[in-house]
């Protein structure tokens, strides 16, 4: 969603903003802008809709003097359409403000402030600007802490005054913002993309404080009676800029996709101890899993695709109810959680607000709750119980690849303490089945190697309007982000199905050389989806087989099959996931479409 950047300091301001709004467009937006206070305190303004790089075009051609304070944003439209009066900065009086998320009381706030007749754009964030503008008489403390009473929704603000000059203000609810003072000046940004290359040394702002930005220092205030000025909790990134950067690759996404194996080592290795499951580094106590008589699963998108694969891994072995759910189904349900359930919840990003919300009803519930969660420190990582982090590094690509392998990672290891610590594994069997996870690294590099070949394959679905995917247990939960993965960069219509389930309707739609792409790893329906394929077969369809290396496959039941390696059946998701989101990157690639950051998507989803 929007991407936030502030700077005051030494440097020129213009420079640092626009390049940190580069580095954060993985986030998805439709137009960017900046606002510079000057050296006489008049403001400068630059909107433009499209990319950062219409806005650096029009700043190199109109602003000619320097500045060193401003704020920068990228936005992605949630009211008002995309032009360049709705993006942000917004000025009223002498307030710039920029935000991210949504003021869900902006038009009761519009009829109590009387503003009909002032505003100039449709955004929810203009609004927020005007009141704040009423409200200032000159403290900023005062006036933002006036205005916060008033919101109802999630927000970040970065906001400049007009008679404040080389000062930021800060604040947020739910949308993340993180900050750091270095030697190089003062920055605030919505993630860390944007603050790597001046420092590594950082805070998460916390709720319910203001931060005010002066050139060298960051202050940290209570929103209480007083102001109390406090110390924030300092961090330090665990990763450099170049994996941040392309390095050679085309895309973010292929480049992603190939750090797979040393992301799997990276979040396996270091929990393995005596070649058993060992989460003593992650304070995750065994009593978790001896306790709990149920699991939720929570989360969204590919990362609740994972939560459906690590249900049909747990569920038989554990022999208790495990559930995966939505989270923005899940966070208005009224769930039958209780203090023996443990909620696992599933984000990369650690911000996503169903996901936190759902989090947060968890909690009422009083259950325990243990987050699966690729950044460090991010809100969901803070307010859950326990943390399990994975270590891929940062995920630039809208279309998540990494993440998704190494959350699979990690709930394979927590099925497999689980199922030790509830006497359902012997110690030789939980040893056998970490050996069996490792070996599924070099499988997924066997697949990486053959990216050309799968890329042909792609070639064949790129003209239909419609795929589906097709998978019967186990396989029919890595169709699920098979599908997702192709949708979203190549704007294929996809479809998952549970390969018995096609005749029920679906198999309506199959017709002359409509692509299935059939998954049958598992050799327990392994017959049984050879069948619902011959099926589709039988009406047309193209058919691309992923099917294991000694599986036999009758001559002419494929248009192509794709081989995977014979790892056991539990642990095929990991080639397979390469080989379908390989699938979907050709397929966005030969429709020359942008794979890395697709239309109307974002990477943290930190609207409703
Ligand atoms: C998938 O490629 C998407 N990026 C999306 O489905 C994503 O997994 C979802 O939005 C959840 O994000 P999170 O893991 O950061 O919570």
């Amino acid at each position: 969603m929007c991407g936030i950047i502030g700077y005051t300091g030494p440097l020129e301001a213009s420079k640092i903003l626009l390049e940190g709004l580069a580095g954060l467009e993985y986030r998805g937006y439709d137009s960017a802008g900046i606002a510079l206070c000057m050296e006489d305190s008049k403001i400068c303004l630059a909107k433009k809709t499209g990319k950062v790089k219409n806005l650096k075009d029009y700043c190199n051609q109109q602003i000619t003097d320097s500045s060193h304070c401003g704020i920068g944003h990228t936005r992605w439209a949630t009211h008002g359409g995309v032009t360049d009066t709705n993006a942000h900065p917004h000025q009223a009086g002498k307030v710039i403000l920029i935000h991210n998320g949504i003021i869900e009381n902006y038009h009761a706030l519009t009829e109590e402030f009387h503003l009909e007749n002032e505003l100039i754009s449709q955004t929810d964030s203009e609004v927020a600007a005007r009141v704040l503008n009423r409200l200032y008489e000159g403290d900023p403390l005062a006036a933002i802490r006036k205005l916060i009473e008033l919101l109802d929704g999630s927000f970040s603000f970065c906001i400049m005054f007009e008679d404040q000059p080389g000062a930021i203000y800060a604040i947020r609810n739910v949308s993340p913002l993180v900050a750091a003072s270095t030697p190089s000046g003062s920055l605030i940004a919505s993630d860390l993309t944007a603050l790597i290359p001046y420092t590594r040394n950082y805070f998460v702002v916390p709720e319910q404080h203001i931060v005010k930005l002066t050139p060298y220092k960051v202050h940290l205030y209570q929103l209480d009676d007083t102001f109390t000025k406090t110390y924030p909790e300092m961090m330090t990134v665990n990763w450099n800029m170049d994996a941040a950067m392309k390095n050679g690759f085309p895309h973010f996404m292929l480049k992603e996709i190939h750090e797979q194996p040393d992301a799997m080592g990276n979040t396996i290795l270091p929990r393995i101890n005596k070649g058993l499951p060992d989460f003593s580094e992650d304070k995750i106590p065994d009593s978790i899993f001896e306790t709990c008589s149920q699991v939720q699963i929570i989360a969204c998108g590919t990362a609740m695709h994972a939560g459906m694969v690590a249900r049909a891994i747990m569920q038989p072995v554990l022999r208790i109810p495990i559930t995966v759910s939505v989270a923005s189904e899940f966070r208005y349900e009224e769930p039958l959680i209780d203090e023996k359930s443990l909620v696992i919840i599933i984000s990369q990003s650690g911000e996503t607000i169903d996901t936190l919300a759902a989090l947060r009803l968890a909690h009422q519930c009083k259950s325990t709750t243990l987050a699966v969660v690729n950044v460090k420190g991010s809100t969901i990582a803070r307010e859950s119980d326990y943390v399990f982090y994975t270590h891929a590094g940062p995920e630039i690509a809208v279309a998540s690849t990494k993440a998704y392998s190494v959350q699979l990672a990690a709930l394979y290891m927590i099925g497999c303490r689980m199922a030790l610590v509830k006497g359902k594994y012997t110690k030789e069997q939980a040893v056998s089945f970490l050996g069996d996870l490792l070996d599924a690294i070099p499988a997924m590099e066997t697949m990486i190697a053959q990216k050309e070949s799968i890329g042909n394959a792609a070639s064949h679905i790129i003209h239909s309007p419609d795929a589906f995917f097709i998978g019967r247990g186990l396989d029919y939960a890595f169709s699920l982000e098979g599908a997702l993965k192709l949708k979203e960069i190549s704007y294929i219509h996809s479809e998952a199905y549970a390969a018995g389930e096609l005749k029920h309707g679906t198999i309506a739609l199959i017709s002359d050389q409509v692509p299935v792409i059939a998954i049958a790893t598992q050799q327990h329906v392994y017959s049984k989806t050879i069948s619902n394929i011959r099926e589709v077969k039988a009406r047309g369809a193209f058919i691309i087989l992923l099917a294991k290396e000694s599986a036999v496959v009758d001559d002419h039941l494929a248009d192509i099959c794709i081989r995977i390696p014979d790892v056991d059946d539990l642990f095929t998701v990991f080639p397979i996931a390469v080989v379908l989101q390989l699938i979907a990157y050709y397929a966005s690639l030969k429709k020359h479409l942008d794979v890395d950051q697709p239309r109307n998507l974002a990477k943290s989803v930190t609207v409703e």
